[in-house]
């Protein structure tokens, strides 16, 4: 070994040992005489001395290094003088006086600086990543990231479970995302896809009879990025035999408050055991089906008070099948009109035609649709949603799922603004019962809300074809602080329920042996019931660490356009590559 110790692991119990470190200069300070470096690994920092009149060899080496050389030191380990000592540092009350001095390579001037916290633009933190997880933030999320991992696995084992890896090349499977392709070389015109996530090929571990499975997954979509999605994720991916959703609920419940309470002890779990919403209530309450309840701000229904109503947005809304629902906003009286503007244009980015409010200043209500409403109708607006003076109440006229969502966003940004919820507050909350299916007007089909795989309620089963919307799944998703976190369901184990499912996906029967072929095969072999459940592990990671997306949780992540500019792909391949996997590339338009 080239060194006896790590740059943590030397404290006053070393004092006198003769010890050799390596590592890289963190920082060089130059006191006249005395030459000061703080000698950085993975593990912390030492400070290393080089005092002229004990070796001037050492001294001239010391003179020459500059910051991010690797250098390896021999010497002394002795008692820092008084007031020299940092009570921050695990070695911070002792120092290395150095005897020998070697330099095992050089560094350039790196682009940022690695023994500061500052700000640095992200796309040079990206494309030097290798330096940026030298620096605290990232090797501390990295390593909180690994400690997760380590103790799902562990906890999981305790239980039985077993870690089984599944495919990266696999099939084609319709779960709502873009695959990505691979092509075949040795089938030309032959695609394989990456998983989206192990849904089928966990499923067949049950009908293997693997009975407890987890993984550790990567997961590839090719979708718009966002601050909570990446290209390629990890999952923890679980699935169990002869099982209840219940049980699945209870299991999970029970790993993630091990995880938190073990791990981010500084972290609250506002309520335990986890409260739960059916999908209906937390859209009706809250506008959103991943809703943040560390707060309360209920979204109110007040169709009934304004159907008859001379304003005619809200009347037709409701003659239409619509609903108009209302915010409280507790000290909104004193948004501006460009605030105002804001939150308008917000619900109209969701598909709202507008948002009207209500001001409750010192004189009374105020707004421009004022006039559209009898002072009964106001009194009892102000009523049901409790708006007192000081408040602001907005209002979202639409179907259904338009009122929701653009009430759900504004509650959110009001809440941001008005009073931002603790983020040492972990409010997890379940929410079930979503519909089966849901309607796309652009596809005038119907989609699987969750999966194609996903069993319908058995009290639902006759509806499945005179009222399919309103069938509902026996899937369940983890929300957490607004961000949905996990998502599983309990699976159509049946050959015949699933071949129907399928049809009213319009997915024919020639397409589904296609596609699916094997699956409906597997389950003619004796399937189990079965259920499960997959984590998105980088947005748990994300929030326990409190960064403000998963890139910061992931070493190597793909920048916001899905480029990894480190190492610069996609790149363009050799043309005999290319040919190779039998494509022909048309120039782009
Ligand atoms: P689902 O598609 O809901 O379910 O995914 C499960 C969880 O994965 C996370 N997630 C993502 N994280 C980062 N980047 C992405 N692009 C991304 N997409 C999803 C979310 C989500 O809750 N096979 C099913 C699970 C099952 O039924 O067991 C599935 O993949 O946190
Ligand atoms: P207008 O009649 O278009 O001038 O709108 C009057 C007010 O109603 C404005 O404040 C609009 O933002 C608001 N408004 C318009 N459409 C809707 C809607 N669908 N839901 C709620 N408010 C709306």
């Amino acid at each position: 070994m080239l060194r006896t110790h790590t740059c943590n692991e030397l404290d006053k119990t070393s004092i006198g040992k003769e010890v050799t470190l390596c590592g890289w200069v963190h920082r060089r300070r130059d006191h006249g005489g005395l030459i000061f470096i703080d000698l950085r690994d993975r593990y912390g920092l030492t400070q290393i001395v080089s005092d002229p009149t004990k070796s001037s060899d050492c001294h001239k080496t010391a003179d020459e290094v500059r910051s991010e050389f690797v250098v390896q030191v021999k010497g002394t380990v002795r008692e820092r003088p008084e007031g020299m000592r940092n009570t921050n540092l695990n070695s911070g009350e002792i120092e290395v006086l150095v005897k020998d001095f070697k330099i095992l390579n050089r560094s350039d001037t790196p682009p940022f600086e690695i023994d500061q916290d500052k700000e640095v633009g992200e796309e040079l933190r990206l494309k030097y990543r290798y330096l940026d997880l030298r620096r605290q933030r990232l090797k501390n999320n990295i390593m909180m990231r690994y400690k997760i991992i380590k103790l799902l696995r562990d906890d999981l084992d305790k239980m039985d479970f077993v870690e089984v890896e599944t495919p990266i090349l696999i099939k084609g499977t319709p779960e709502g995302s873009r695959e990505y392709l691979v092509p075949s070389r040795l089938y030309p015109g032959n695609f394989y896809v990456l998983p989206q996530s192990p849904q089928q090929l966990k499923q067949l571990l049950m009908i293997a009879s693997m009975d407890r499975y987890f993984q550790i997954a990567r997961c590839f979509r090719d979708e718009d990025q966002r601050g909570d999605r990446q290209p390629e994720f990890t999952q923890l991916d679980i699935e169990m035999s002869f099982i209840e959703a219940e049980d699945i609920m209870a299991i999970n419940e029970k790993l993630i408050i091990d995880l938190i309470e073990t791990l981010t002890p500084g972290k609250k779990i506002q309520q335990k055991p986890f409260p739960r919403l059916t999908w209906k209530e937390a859209m009706d309450k809250y506008g959103s089906d991943k809703p943040d309840v560390r707060y309360e701000m209920p979204i109110v229904d007040i169709s009934d008070v304004v159907n008859d109503c001379e304003f005619k947005v809200f009347k037709e809304a409701v003659k239409n099948g619509g609903f108009v629902r209302a915010l409280r906003v507790e000290g909104g009286a004193k948004f501006t009109r460009r605030e105002i503007d804001e939150y308008t244009d917000l619900a109209k980015q969701y598909g709202a035609g507008g948002l009207a409010y209500i001001q409750v200043t010192e004189e009374g209500p105020k707004a421009p649709v004022l006039k559209f409403f009898k002072d009964d109708e106001i009194k009892a607006i102000l009523e049901k949603t409790g708006a007192v003076k000081g408040d602001i109440v907005f209002f979202a006229a639409d179907q259904f799922k338009v009122v929701c969502e653009v009430l759900g966003h504004i509650r959110s940004v009001c809440a941001e603004k008005i009073r931002p919820p603790d983020p040492n507050i972990f409010a997890f909350c379940w929410i079930y019962d979503f519909p089966l299916f849901e309607w796309s007007n652009e596809e005038q089909r119907l989609n699987a809300t969750h999966h194609p795989f996903t069993s319908p309620h058995m009290e639902d089963l006759d509806k499945l074809e005179s009222e399919p919307e309103s069938v509902r799944a026996m899937a369940y998703d983890l929300a957490v602080n607004g961000n949905e976190i996990a998502g599983g369901s309990i699976r159509i184990h049946d050959a015949v329920l699933q071949g129907k499912i399928f049809n009213l996906l319009k997915i024919g029967t020639e397409d589904a042996q296609r596609s699916f072929g094997h699956l409906l095969h597997a389950f003619s072999f004796g399937a189990p019931p079965h259920g499960g459940i997959a984590w998105g592990l980088d947005r748990l990671v994300m929030l326990m660490c409190d960064e403000p997306n998963i890139r910061e949780v992931i070493a190597f992540p793909k920048d916001q356009k899905a480029r990894d500019l480190m190492l610069s792909a996609p790149s363009e391949m050799p043309s005999d590559q290319v040919a190779e996997a039998h494509i022909r590339i048309h120039p782009p338009k």
